[in-house]
């Protein structure tokens, strides 16, 4: 079968390419890929491959044999499916539980687009607890996850502000129900009870900076590229941890950040800095 793989060139970071067909295991389904979607994180990957990396979180498409273990959905089923990877391709063997069959007004292009966003949105969501009323300020909003975001708490009463970078970004955003719209943290006014943030560099101490008293950060990506520190403002370098006088700062690794834990359920209104998944009294 035909699917994208890797180059490791920047200038092309993906070719088509002829791969053997995925052999699914017990309690996986082969879907034949109608359409699939590109995430961030999946194209920081592109840049340094490891061998064999075979792109593609996302799909829609056909179950054309369902899982050897019974596990539905039944052959022809239209689903949308969120495998490991290998998505980027005719066909891919997707867990069974990691399959959902969409309502028929959801095309494949749109379904397609819902496993990582989507789910990365819900659980930001669930995370952060009940929205009605509260104050929201998201980053990264003109995003795959901030359009979700805005989306769901916007529906859920938020008073949501979305930073986006350019105005046309914007527009979208105003349609689905964020109240406010901003292009630099640094203008956002007042304070707010939930700030969820995924550019990272100066976007998250500025954004920390802004979090009301028993308010919830959640800081779960970095599409800026920049490195993100906590140790800016004299305001901040009070709420930043420290374990024998040095500043714990965030690592880089976004499962840290407590989202991609199928199952788990993340600790509210605490922070996982370091990795050791122990609660952070700061906030
Ligand atoms: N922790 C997890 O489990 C998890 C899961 C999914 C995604 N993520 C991460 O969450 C972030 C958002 O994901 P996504 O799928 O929504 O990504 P996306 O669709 O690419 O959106 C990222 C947004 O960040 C904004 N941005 C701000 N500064 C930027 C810069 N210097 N360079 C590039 N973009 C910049 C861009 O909006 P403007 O240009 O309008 O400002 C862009 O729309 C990514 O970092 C991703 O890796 C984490």
């Amino acid at each position: 079968m035909k699917a994208l793989v890797p180059t490791g060139d920047p200038a092309e970071p993906v070719k088509v390419a002829e791969v053997a067909d995925p052999r699914p295991r017990d309690g996986e389904a082969l879907v034949r890929v109608e359409a699939f979607s590109i995430n961030r994180g999946e194209t920081f990957l592109l840049e340094r491959p490891k061998p064999g990396h075979r792109p593609g979180k996302d799909v829609a498409g056909r179950v054309v044999r369902p899982a050897a273990d019974g596990t539905r959905p039944g052959v022809g089923a239209r689903v949308v499916g969120h495998p490991m990877g290998g998505g980027w391709a005719e066909f891919v063997a997707v867990p069974a539980d990691a399959l959902a069959v969409p309502p028929d007004t959801v095309s494949a292009v749109q379904g397609a687009a819902l496993p990582l966003a989507g789910l990365t949105s819900l659980r930001l969501l669930r995370v952060a607890g009940p929205v009605l009323g509260r104050r929201v300020l998201l980053t990264g909003a003109s995003g795959g996850v901030g359009h979700y975001v805005t989306e769901l708490a916007a529906n859920a009463g938020a008073h949501l502000t979305a930073v986006t970078r350019g105005r046309e970004r914007a527009e979208g955003l105003v349609r689905l129900g964020a109240s406010e719209i901003i292009h630099d943290v640094s203008d956002a006014g007042g304070t707010f009870d939930i700030v969820l943030e995924s550019t990272g560099g100066t976007a998250l101490p500025l954004a920390l900076a802004r979090l009301a008293r028993r308010g919830t950060l959640i800081w779960f990506g970095q599409a800026s590229r920049t490195p993100a520190g906590l140790a800016g403002t004299r305001r901040d370098r009070r709420r930043v941890p420290r374990r024998n006088g040095r500043a714990l700062r965030p690592r880089h690794n976004e499962d840290r950040a407590g989202l991609h834990d199928r199952g788990r359920r993340p600790r509210r209104r605490r922070m996982d800095l370091h990795g050791t998944h122990r609660p952070r009294r700061y906030l």
